[in-house]
């Protein structure tokens, strides 16, 4: 598939197109907010006074609806390059967003929190290092991944397509490329969860030292 025009990657069409349309139709629910409240509540408890978050790649915001729970007072925006995905998330009124991709993003603010979850998987991998300079950039203090690990990168395919998926140590690469990084929490949600199943997602939370 030939990348449209205005974006610079084929990962970056597939996810403003159809696949990315498809996707919104298929995950919505409540049953994804509850595992998302259990999931952000434990991250969370590693953090403090969180009033702003940005979340890079939010969908149509199910991370952002469980965050709203627990962190009531703070304010959100979103990162989000599939147009139906951009208008469920301005439907819900307190999420600022900006209909665009990662890659053209230019942050104005910082913010206390910037996430980023089941999206670097997605990313063209000579794009990370792009990518993690603006989920640095973007943040005050705390940087979010959750996402799949494996030690060394490697794709995998996806749904029935190739060069769509991809594992690696992000945190760790991060951790590398951003000396003043540190490791503030980890840990693992299994999919056989028996209250809250994630889908077997590896999450990090670094902090600004
Ligand atoms: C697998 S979904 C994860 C959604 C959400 N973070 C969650 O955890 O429910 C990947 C999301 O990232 C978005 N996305 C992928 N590449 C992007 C890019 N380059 N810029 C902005 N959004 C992107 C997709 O449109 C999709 O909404």
């Amino acid at each position: 598939m030939v990348p449209e025009n205005r974006f610079k990657t084929e990962q970056e069409a597939f996810w403003a197109g159809e696949f990315g349309n498809e996707y919104v139709s298929r995950n919505q629910g409540q049953r994804l907010v509850a595992g998302n409240l259990a999931l952000f509540s434990k991250i969370l408890s590693a953090s403090e006074r969180v009033g702003s978050v940005i979340e890079f790649g939010a969908n149509v915001g199910l991370n952002l609806i469980a965050l709203k729970q627990l962190l009531p007072d703070a304010e959100f925006s979103a990162i989000e390059i599939n147009a139906n995905a951009s208008s469920e998330l301005e439907k819900l009124g307190y999420v600022k967003v900006y209909r665009q991709s990662i890659l053209e993003f230019e942050s104005k603010e910082n913010y206390d929190l910037a996430l980023i979850k089941g999206v670097l998987i997605h990313i063209h991998p000579d794009m990370l290092p792009e990518v993690y300079d603006r989920l640095y950039q973007a943040s005050a203090r705390y940087i979010c991944l959750v996402e799949y690990y494996n030690p060394t990168p490697v794709s995998v395919p996806y749904r029935g397509h190739s060069e769509r998926l991809y594992k690696r140590d992000f945190a760790g690469e991060m951790l590398d490329r951003f000396p003043d990084l540190k490791l503030a929490s980890y840990g693992f949600s299994y999919h056989r969860d028996r209250n809250f199943p994630q889908d077997d997602l590896t999450w990090f939370l670094l902090e600004k030292k």
